[in-house]
């Protein structure tokens, strides 16, 4: 069951192993465990193993990855596989990222393969959707996510999709300091809460451990932002590129998250 809301670092190509395994050390100092809310990081794959041992004595702390190839093994030099991150103890894996698909062409049907392959290994997508500034002024913003939306889960059964999780990070919004305000985030978030609705029914109100699929949001977030966007209707959690390199702004906006989202 994941507590809301979701606080998701990603951290690119950033913090090689040792760095890793000293944010996590500093993270844990500052930010007290809390059942109230679920903190993922996703480090560099090559940093997982130092930063999950840094983190042993915090199981309120989660790791994912920020890629895989849809098969399971095989020669296909320079790939991770999800059964290989489950190995290395990722409980979640980025699909689809917007860095993904635009620097490395990777397209709605890569995306469905991979939600895919994460599922088969017994892991959790975190599917990412999102329009660029192009599009965003064409009106197409709408047609865009709910297009990666349903191709990314195209391939997942409902009861996959269910336990799924989304993130909607406007490519315009990604490290330029440009953050959707709270009510553009909403907007957008609930086009996709519809459609996800229709994916997937509601949770019966007896089902204890069902939920919504939590649609987090991510664009230059600080911690500056992030109780105004974690208030916001829709706003399940966040995803968080450059604020969470440096522990002290990780964990405010963890604590943000904790103190101020009143859920
Ligand atoms: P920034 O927070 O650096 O804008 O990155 C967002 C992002 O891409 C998270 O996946």
């Amino acid at each position: 069951m994941i507590a809301l809301p979701v606080l998701a670092a990603n951290w690119k190509m950033n913090l090689g192993p040792a760095d890793a395994a000293a944010f996590v050390a500093a993270y844990i100092e500052r930010a007290p465990a809390s059942r109230d809310r679920t903190v993922i990081l996703f480090p560099p794959a090559l940093s997982l193993g130092t930063a999950r041992a840094a983190a042993a004595s915090r199981a309120d702390l989660h790791f994912g990855v920020q890629n895989v190839y849809w098969e399971d093994r095989g020669a296909f030099t320079g790939e991770i596989s999800a059964p290989l991150a489950r190995d290395a103890g990722a409980e979640f894996v980025l699909v689809g990222h917007s860095e993904r698909r635009h620097l490395f062409h990777e397209s709605d049907a890569d995306t469905a393969r991979k939600c895919q392959a994460v599922v088969r290994a017994g892991l959790t997508p975190i599917l990412c959707v999102g329009e660029t500034l192009d599009e965003r002024e064409s009106g197409a913003t709408e047609d865009v996510v709910l297009r990666q939306l349903h191709a990314g889960f195209s391939e997942l059964a409902p009861d996959a999709i269910a336990r799924a999780l989304v993130a909607y990070e406007p490519v315009w919004a990604i490290g330029t300091g440009r953050t959707a305000s709270p009510a553009d985030a909403s907007r957008t978030h609930a086009t996709l809460r519809v459609a996800l609705r229709r994916l997937v029914p509601p949770p019966a109100p007896t089902a204890g451990a069902a939920r919504d699929v939590p649609i987090l949001y991510g664009g230059s977030v600080t911690p500056d932002n992030a109780a105004a966007l974690l208030a916001a209707p829709e706003v399940g959690g966040l995803l968080v590129g450059g604020a969470s390199l440096h522990p002290a702004s990780w964990a405010a906006i963890v604590a943000t998250a904790s103190l101020g989202s009143g859920r």
